[in-house]
């Protein structure tokens, strides 16, 4: 078989990636035990080690026997098939030891890279063109990193040894708190076309009318929700709606997520570090109903993904949404805060890169944002490549997340990208902005 130096030049940068993102997922679970692995930490989440078999047998299904002939999800191995495990019972499976997990991770990565040494790269198979199987594999790996830490976050006995291989900027350049900018409404193209990265879930890129609306310059930092939370925004039922009002009382919530009372004051941990609460990072760990309450209390609404994801990306001179808030350079911790080895938020404004055109700062980094949006299919949708990443989500029961957080890997990054979750969920590394018709 022959390779031309294009189809050589995919291969080996997909190798590369393959092993950088094992490498990744491998130091995140380096300073963890056994007994750390295999205990579920919250009922929310899966054992640790469930998630390193799940990385390696969707790997194995879509790179080793897809290749041989089309595969059905419900083939992946039953104690790592999510829907035959849903993760509330995952601690109760008979899981792996992280030996043999390992081997099993190694034994399948060099079934794959021996596979992908002869597979076509250039061809009309639209899961091979361009390596999208390969990306696609990749992305699943970079989310499930991202989830681990969620896991290692909620860790039940002494708290994860974080890997803080560097730390974000310690202050960030003024910016104007409390404003807003405005997008004067029209034909607004959203979402994307791309079959290079994209999930099937951001397809196809298409026309919406929008009327004109203002956002928040920057995401809602803590010292903002202080203000709800001294207002007695917890205690104000004109303030919640009927289910956040619900959700409010039954959880008896009265501050984000991991905040520790303090005297008068509050501190925040995260993994195996407690400070106090940095006054000019964006708030993290508020589930949608707490962001929804906030934004009534001071005049405004969440906005919708759409109005998100032109704040980040409507570049007025070309007419169209860009890729990345700063234009087409990938994410990377220089632009944004991104990358996880910093295991922090940041002050806004610390990242001189990460403004959008429209004068929007830090729509990817520091934290996901809720939007008003429920997870529903874009007109002309279509499943690819298989129905249990996204189509078996949508519905009115999972709220839009945009953006990305300090925990997301550069890969997953992308202005179109659309994460979601229920609206009660705090475990995620979420914050908000707010926004208003104008
Ligand atoms: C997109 C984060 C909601 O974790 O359920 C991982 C990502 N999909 N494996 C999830 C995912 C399949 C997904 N989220
Ligand atoms: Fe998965």
């Amino acid at each position: 078989m022959m390779r031309d130096q294009k189809e050589q030049r995919v291969h080996d940068q997909l190798v590369a990636r393959l092993e950088e993102a094992r490498a990744r997922t491998l130091l995140l679970v380096e300073p963890l035990s056994e007994e750390d692995l295999h205990v579920q930490h919250d009922p929310l989440m899966s054992p640790i080690i469930w998630d390193l078999g799940h990385i390696a047998h969707f790997e194995e299904l879509w790179l080793v026997r897809n290749l041989e002939g089309p595969v059905e999800f419900g083939e992946m191995p039953g104690i790592f098939n999510p829907f035959e495990n849903p993760r509330r019972v995952r601690g109760t499976l008979q899981l792996p030891t992280l030996d043999e997990c390992k081997t099993l991770m190694a034994e399948i990565r060099s079934r794959v890279l021996e596979r992908m040494s002869h597979v076509r790269f250039d061809t009309d198979a639209e899961l091979l063109r361009n390596g999208y199987v390969y990306e696609m594999v990749l992305q699943h790996e970079y989310q499930h990193n991202e989830t681990i830490l969620q896991t290692l976050q909620l860790k039940q006995g002494t708290p994860y040894r974080a890997p803080r291989l560097y730390a974000v900027p310690s202050r960030g350049a003024a910016i104007d708190r409390g404003g807003m900018v405005r997008f004067g409404g029209g034909r607004v193209q959203i979402g994307t076309d791309d079959r290079g990265v994209g999930y099937d879930n951001e397809r196809p890129r298409h026309e919406i009318e929008m009327s004109p609306f203002v956002i928040d310059v920057g995401p809602v930092t803590n010292a903002d929700y202080l203000e709800f939370m001294r207002a007695g925004g917890y205690e104000r039922q004109e303030l919640w709606s009927a289910d956040g009002w619900s959700w409010r009382t039954e959880s008896q919530v009265n501050s984000p997520k991991y905040w520790l009372r303090d005297g008068d004051d509050w501190c925040v941990r995260v993994m195996d570090r407690v400070s106090s609460v940095e006054r000019d990072h964006p708030v993290c760990h508020v589930c949608y109903h707490e962001a929804e309450a906030y934004a009534r209390f001071v005049g405004k609404r969440l906005p919708t993904e759409f109005e998100w994801e032109v704040a980040a990306g409507w570049n007025p001179s070309t007419a169209r949404v860009q890729t990345f808030p700063w234009g087409d350079e990938p994410a990377a911790p220089e632009r944004a805060n991104v990358d996880q080895l910093a295991f922090s938020t940041a002050p806004l404004g610390a990242y001189g890169k990460n403004w959008s055109p429209l004068g929007c700062y830090g729509m990817v980094g520091d934290v996901w944002e809720w939007t008003s949006s429920d997870f529903q299919p874009y007109p002309g949708y279509h499943t690819f490549p298989y129905p249990e990443y996204s189509e078996v989500f949508f519905g009115s029961e999972y709220k839009v997340l945009r953006g990305a957080s300090w925990a997301t890997r550069p890969g997953v990054v992308r202005n179109s990208f659309r994460n979601w979750d229920y609206p009660i969920r705090r475990q995620i590394f979420a914050g908000f902005r707010c926004a208003r018709d104008d």
